[in-house]
């Protein structure tokens, strides 16, 4: 039952009260009106009314046995009117004496339950009310309860309790739920629950709030493609923001002239048809991108399509890892001209069968197969640096828009992998290790020689000149090893700092 239902009922038992009232005539019993249930803290009225032919006439509210209150009425047909705080102590059943000329007169009895926390006692508020906000902006939630009183506060986010454990970055307060700096980590569902500590504890939840948190645009980006379509060529230009929250709207200028807009809801990419042609300037494009409160533009583009043509070569790069070992090598395909080049590889004149990495990473594409594509096909990467991978290695282009189009080849390039040997580090703890034994043996014979153990002597002084032998020049050559080691000692994962040795480079095979 709503508090607006318990209303009318109220009202209703009034105008009853009253019609028996002014029907004075027939003595009845008297009747008490009030609330069944009552929140905590609220003021409850409750009503006695009665038919009774003498004044003045004593009205008692009564609690069980005892007295709550008393008014005292000298005139007819005023009922009376008893106004009480609610306190946990005040739940109970209620009832009424009347006292008129020495009768005493019993009314109905009424029970009144406390109810501190009704499902409709506990709101949740946003602030800003709809909750949906910029990141960085502040957050304020507020557990509102009809009344306040000793009450305990819960908070959930996408229903589950907020700890400092599940949910660090949130710090309620009470009856408050403040986010200085919203992120996107704190979109979602919000929700509090009270509770009075009663004889029992009495729980109340609010409604849900969607708290939604918009991300600032990034720049925008813009791409231009081309196919061949039945009847001519086809363009798109592609805009688009890594980072940013729909809706916005999106704006295609060529030659600084706004030609098309599109408004995204969903999404941050947008495709802009373009009429277009090989070896056309069709001018530059660029890309705006507005919302309620950014507006951006991406870098210009010009929208030029030109034919693969002209020479084709492939360069060759050896990557070396920390241990200065060879770790790959990688194979450039480069192209004097062509706008939008598709590549194809081949090893001793039969294509190579390699799919493109669709992220142009290194450690990727080496992690999977014997080779890796990347940058678009561009480079290939060999991975496993065996033997098997030896040969003469070509590559060749062709417009990526039109699949009839001529392939461009380049000249063979031979590479040539050979077995990895001993690798320097290894040499230096195997030289080192030697040296540290032959110093041991050294030692040993000279003790046992002092020691005039012939026997013991004897064998020292074979293994000596057995092993020493070998081992001088190794230990000679440590230090130029070394110096050796430092200078080529290069990391695979940084491209700048990959050292090119035109080993085999560069052969062309007839
Ligand atoms: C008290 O009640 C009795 C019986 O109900 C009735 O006869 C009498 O008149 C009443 N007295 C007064 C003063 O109303
Ligand atoms: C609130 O409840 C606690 C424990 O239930 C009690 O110790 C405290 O006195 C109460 N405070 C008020 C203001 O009623
Ligand atoms: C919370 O729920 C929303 C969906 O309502 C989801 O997008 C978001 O990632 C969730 N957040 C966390 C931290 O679980
Ligand atoms: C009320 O909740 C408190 C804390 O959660 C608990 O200690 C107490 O036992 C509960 N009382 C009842 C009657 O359930
Ligand atoms: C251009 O976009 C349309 C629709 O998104 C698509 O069907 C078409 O293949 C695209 N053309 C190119 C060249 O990307
Ligand atoms: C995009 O929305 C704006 C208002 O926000 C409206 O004026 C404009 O016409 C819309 N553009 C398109 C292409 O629907
Ligand atoms: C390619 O040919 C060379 C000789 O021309 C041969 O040594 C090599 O093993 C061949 N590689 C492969 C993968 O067939």
């Amino acid at each position: 039952m709503t508090m607006m239902q318990r209303n009318i009922i109220m009202k209703i038992l009034q105008i009853y009260c009253f019609l028996l009232v002014l029907d004075g005539a027939v003595p009845s019993l008297p009747v008490l009106t009030g609330p069944d249930m009552a929140y905590l803290g609220s003021k409850a009225t409750f009503q006695c009314c009665a038919a009774v032919s003498s004044l003045p006439v004593t009205y008692r509210l009564m609690k069980s046995r005892h007295m709550v209150a008393t008014v005292t009425r000298s005139r007819e047909n005023h009922p009376a009117e008893f106004v009480i705080t609610v306190t946990a102590a005040k739940e109970g059943s209620y009832h009424c004496m009347v006292t008129a000329g020495g009768n005493t007169t019993a009314s109905n009895t009424l029970s009144c339950a406390l109810d501190a926390l009704s499902a409709s006692g506990t709101r949740i508020t946003s602030e800003p009310d709809p909750a949906v906000l910029y990141e960085g902006s502040r957050l304020v939630l507020s557990c509102d309860v009809v009344v306040e009183s000793n009450l305990t506060y819960t908070w959930f986010f996408n229903r589950s309790t907020v700890t400092p454990k599940t949910s660090p970055s949130l710090r309620p307060a009470g009856s408050k739920l403040v986010v200085e700096r919203v992120t996107s980590l704190h979109a979602g569902l919000y929700s509090c629950m009270t509770m009075a500590r009663l004889k029992e504890n009495r729980t109340s939840s609010s409604r849900e709030v969607q708290v939604t948190v918009k991300v600032f645009l990034s720049q925008p980006r813009i791409t231009f493609s081309i196919s061949k379509e039945s009847n001519g060529y086809g363009g798109n230009v592609t805009c688009w923001t890594s980072r940013g929250s729909p809706p916005a709207s999106f704006y295609l200028l060529l030659d600084g002239e706004e030609v098309a807009s599109f408004n995204a809801t969903e999404s941050m990419l947008v495709t802009f048809p373009v009429a277009t042609a090989p070896a056309r300037d069709m001018g530059t494009a660029q890309c705006r991108v507005k919302t309620e409160v950014q507006e951006l533009q991406s870098e210009t583009l010009t929208l030029v399509v030109v034919p693969v043509g002209g020479h084709v070569k492939v360069e060759v790069q050896y990557l070396y890892g920390a241990d200065s070992k060879m770790a790959a090598a990688q194979l450039h395909c480069l192209t004097s001209r062509g706008t939008f080049p598709s590549f194809s590889w081949l090893l001793n004149n039969s294509v190579l069968l390699v799919e493109v990495h669709p992220r142009p990473h290194l450690q990727s594409a080496m992690s999977s197969t014997r080779y890796g594509l990347v940058d678009g096909g561009r480079s290939l990467i060999l991975t496993m640096m065996d033997p098997g991978e030896s040969g003469s290695y070509r590559c060749r282009v062709r417009d990526s828009f039109d699949d009839s189009s001529p392939w461009f080849e380049s000249p063979a390039v031979r590479v040539q992998i050979i077995d990895a040997t001993l690798t320097t580090t290894e040499i230096i703890s195997i030289s080192f290790c030697c040296f540290l034994l032959l110093v041991l043996v050294v030692g040993t014979v000279c003790v046992m020689k002092r020691m005039g153990d012939c026997r013991w002597a004897n064998v020292s002084r074979a293994t000596t000149t057995n092993s020493g032998s070998h081992l001088l020049p190794v230990t000679h050559s440590l230090t130029t090893q070394r110096k050796q080691s430092r200078a080529t000692r290069i990391n695979y994962d940084v491209h700048n700092q990959t050292l090119e040795i035109p080993v085999q480079q560069d052969a062309p095979i007839p």
